[in-house]
């Protein structure tokens, strides 16, 4: 086969085949086909799109293209949830911990932040003495051992994903459905999981911007999980403005832990009841919502979710002391965002803020920028309030970089009109 057929194929608006695929996928992991004939096949996809059929034969073969865990040790169901990206997303911190007490079984990966969006592995870091690397072995032990782990992204998962995924970050052909729900599948069908919740995050902050597109990838993900066998749902929520009030690394797991504790936002807690419902009803745990929100309320107001969470950072070497006074953890310099606009916010762009966060040192504008874990946004309104000029509207946690731009996106980012609206949370599901 010659790769110059594939790209005239694909050039010409046809279907690849699954030979096709696999032949793209194992030259180019090989590094038998140079990057700019990979580069014009990923244009010819952009512009021709691809079937239900070759997403999934993509998703197969760049989970192939490396390790493929095996949780066959771990005795019960293994569930493991993704989110598509969004600002102020701490949901696996306090999901995790929750579905654990209650006898799921976490085997996560998780990964590192890039842009406006955060990630769940700087997040953990930012817990002293905290390692996200673990052997396999010592992973599949813990979760043994506790029902928990979550460890960064290891090297053998799904290295075509990774070639490609880089190679379509400087090619502009990034956002397409298929190649985003092939490129998620494959890390998640790669990770072992038997039952995956997927966060689809529609909005100003999300890369789907809108309900239609986020179905449709939701849709794609959910079909390609459940020909590879395994039980995928795909929960759409609203990420125009950020999840819950806080947004930076130790200021999310403060308010993870404070959710934890049965104190946190309400949006937040929403999220994390729906998808943990949907998890723990596929690991045969609850038989219906009903029943699955009671056991989540027992979880967090008996004080077992938290103390899940304690076990999982004391386990992979984290330090529980330093738990119960955070805050230490913050920026002690801080500078107030205040409200030079009167009325009900009617919107705040996610992306402006997720940006402002970032440019304060929260997260990375390339991959090598070293993350600041102390700084951050703390939102103290929200769509629905109403706000007056000279109301505080947000806190910033700073270190020298960044603070006037962040103070602009943050205002910028706020809309305000006469009428109060309501945020539709929780945008569909997709089974
Ligand atoms: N996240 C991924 O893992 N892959 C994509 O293509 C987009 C978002």
């Amino acid at each position: 086969m010659r790769f110059i057929d594939v790209i005239t194929k694909k050039r010409n608006g046809k279907v690849l085949s699954s030979e096709e695929i696999d032949f793209f996928i194992k030259s180019y992991t090989q590094g038998e086909i140079p990057d700019y004939q990979v580069s014009a096949l990923l244009m010819a996809i952009y512009f021709n799109g691809m079937n239900h059929e070759e997403a999934t034969h993509l998703a197969l073969a760049m989970r192939d293209s490396g390790d493929v865990m095996d949780l066959s040790q771990i005795k019960g169901v293994k569930v493991d949830k993704h989110s598509t990206g969004g600002v102020g997303d701490k949901v696996t911190l306090v999901l995790a911990p929750i579905v654990a007490s209650l006898g799921a079984k976490v085997a996560k990966m998780s990964g590192r932040g890039l842009g406006h969006t955060g990630g769940t592995i700087d997040k953990l870091e930012s817990i002293k003495g905290f390692h996200v690397e673990l052997s396999p072995d010592a992973f599949i032990e813990q979760v043994k051992d506790i029902g928990i782990s979550v460890i960064g992204q290891s090297g053998d998962i799904a290295p075509a994903d990774k070639k490609l995924y880089a190679l379509r970050d400087v090619t502009a052909t990034v956002d397409i459905i298929p190649l985003i729900a092939s490129s998620i599948m494959s890390k998640k069908l790669a990770s072992g999981a038997d039952a995956i919740c997927l966060d689809v995050k529609v909005g100003h902050g999300a890369f789907m911007k809108n309900t239609k597109d986020a179905t449709e990838l939701a849709q794609l993900m959910v079909d390609i999980g459940r020909l590879a066998g395994k039980k995928v749902t795909a929960i759409l929520t609203n990420m125009n403005q950020p999840l819950g009030h806080k947004i930076g690394n130790a200021l999310e797991v403060y308010e993870a832990m404070e959710t934890l504790k049965g104190r946190g936002p309400s949006d937040l807690l929403d999220v994390v009841t729906t998808i943990a419902s949907q998890l723990l009803k596929d690991a045969n745990i609850a038989k219906d919502d009903e029943e699955a929100k009671q056991l989540i309320t027992d979880s967090i107001q008996s004080g077992k979710a938290y103390q899940k969470f304690e076990a999982f950072v004391k386990a992979q070497g984290g330090d529980i002391s330093v738990l119960e006074h955070f805050e230490d953890f913050l920026s002690s310099n801080k500078v107030e965002v205040i409200s030079n606009k009167d009325g009900y916010i009617i919107d705040m762009d996610a992306l402006s803020i997720g940006n402002a966060a970032m440019l304060l040192g929260a997260g990375r504008e390339t991959k090598a920028d070293v993350i600041d874990m102390s700084v951050g946004i703390d939102l103290h309104k929200k769509i629905g309030d109403h706000i007056a000029k000279g109301d505080v509207i947000a806190t910033l946690y700073v270190n020298q970089k960044g603070i006037e731009e962040a103070k602009s996106l943050v205002l910028k980012a706020i809309t305000t009109g006469k009428d109060k609206v309501e945020q539709n949370l929780i945008r569909g599901i997709v089974r």
